[in-house]
């Protein structure tokens, strides 16, 4: 799927950027659509384990947010179904606490998701993008958009960690490119200053805001996520059974939570297999690892004698070119990202072979950090310099500090609108039933007579 441009640079006009929204509403829907008309009423009314929500929750949940932003709060309109609110609001109700609500049934949940979207599609045929900060540049829009995107992701999970007959098929990424087995195993990332987050993003939220500058010291970055094959020479190597390579607080967890390898991974004979959305299969030692908590891929890191990329650094990866001292919207430009860049969108139903997307590469060379798994940094979850909660506290203010790390890049599961350099995404060190995975790095020592890496400040805003 191609994609119309949203470069700030490059500003839509009103008829391009209705065209744009509408594509992004109507995709999402479809992928909506078939996460919940793939399983039959039980599946969609049950709740799959008690970190998701049942799937007819998020499917009226999705309809009620577009409501509440798009129809009262952009067009003016007075709630349709005023009763049911408090069932939907994510605030109110823990995701263990949501099957035990009078939530409307599936074909109630569908007939208001209909209901929702036919007005909204009115709307945004009047609408003018301008006048108010939620209009402008339809950031409402936007904003809605990206949040169908993301309980498609989350959905996506909830099939994952459904048990029985499969019901998802998709078609595997195509093999690894020719010279993904010569690839150098790390890349230099240059130090100096780059410009982190945005002021000018579009659609970006309130936590990627605003462009500050940030310095960065050299440090070597992985080129690739880390594979199931390097990871599986950790578990063999007895990685989780030895204290060193692991925090207090991680040793702990894995103590606890009887941790010996990636969630769905398991052992038969001399070889380990995993269960990916119903079926099981020999793991593939060329795919990144996934579904690794924060203290697992940490663990892996300190085993391997490095760490785990700071946020900063990780976006200075992605987004920072050398050459020019600019910081880029993706790691190869400023384009939307295409196909050939990037597996999001859950077009494929896993990460594809470590050294794919080459046309996605970074500056650094580095490649696949947009899409495939998200990768986990060493950072918590904090505001950037001047951050305003916008448009509400609770998106992402309320989960500031120190109990949430932070994750990037997106995921196979994840839409592109949804994705971007900037893009921010946070979770307990804890969790792995997301599509997470990581990547590791290392401070570069300059030694007497190297030459000092490149290093320009980066300005634009
Ligand atoms: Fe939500």
């Amino acid at each position: 799927m191609t994609h119309s441009q949203l470069d700030p640079e490059a500003r839509l006009d009103p008829e391009a950027l209705r065209g744009l929204i509408a594509r992004e509403l109507t995709g999402n829907r479809q992928r909506t659509t078939l996460l919940t008309d793939s399983v039959d009423e039980d599946d969609l009314v049950r709740q799959h384990s008690p970190l998701m929500s049942p799937l007819v929750w998020d499917l009226a949940h999705i309809a009620n947010q577009e409501e509440l932003w798009l129809l009262r709060e952009v067009g003016g309109r007075e709630p349709l179904h005023p009763e049911i609110d408090p069932l939907y609001d994510a605030f109110e109700h823990p995701r263990s606490e949501r099957p035990t609500l009078p939530l409307l049934p599936p074909a109630e949940a569908r007939a208001y998701g209909h209901e929702v979207r036919g007005r909204v599609m009115d709307l945004l045929e009047r609408a003018t993008f301008g006048g108010t900060r939620l209009l402008g540049d339809g950031f409402a829009f936007g904003m809605v958009a990206q949040h169908e995107a993301q309980h498609d992701e989350t959905m996506l999970i909830t099939h994952q960690l459904r048990t029985g007959a499969p019901v998802l098929t998709a078609a595997p990424p195509g093999p690894a490119p020719a010279d993904a087995l010569g690839l150098p195993a790390e890349v230099l990332v240059p130090g100096g200053p780059f410009t982190m987050g945005t002021s000018t993003e579009p659609w970006a939220l309130d936590n990627e805001r605003p462009a500050h500058s940030v310095q960065v010291a050299s440090f070597y970055l992985d080129t690739t996520p880390v594979t199931c094959g390097a990871y599986t020479e950790f578990i063999e190597a007895g990685g989780y059974d030895d204290p060193r390579w692991w925090t207090t607080a991680g040793w702990q967890h894995r103590q606890d939570a009887g941790l010996t390898a990636p969630l769905y991974w398991s052992r038969d004979g001399g070889q380990w297999i995993r269960r990916v959305f119903g079926r099981s299969e020999p793991v593939a030692p060329h795919e990144p690892v996934l579904h690794v908590s924060w203290y697992e891929a940490d663990a892996y890191a300190r085993w391997a004698g490095r760490r785990l990329p700071t946020e900063a650094e990780w976006e200075k990866a992605a987004r920072f070119d050398p050459a020019t001292g600019l910081t880029r919207r993706y790691p190869w430009g400023n384009a939307e990202p295409e196909p050939s860049q990037a597996n999001l969108g859950q077009g494929y139903l896993r990460p594809a072979a470590a050294g794919s997307y080459p046309d996605g590469a970074a500056p650094c060379g580095a490649r696949q950090l947009i899409g495939d798994v998200w990768e986990w940094t060493s950072s918590d979850f904090m505001p950037y310099p001047g951050f305003r909660a916008w448009p509400y506290r609770e998106y992402s203010e309320v989960f500031f500090g120190p109990e949430y790390k932070v994750l990037r890049g997106g995921s196979f599961a994840v839409s592109s609108v949804a994705c971007r350099g900037t893009f921010r995404n946070w979770d307990y060190p804890i969790r792995r039933q997301i599509f997470s995975g990581f990547r590791t790095a290392r401070t570069a020592t300059l030694l007497p007579g190297d030459s000092v890496p490149p290093g320009t400040p980066g300005q634009r805003a």
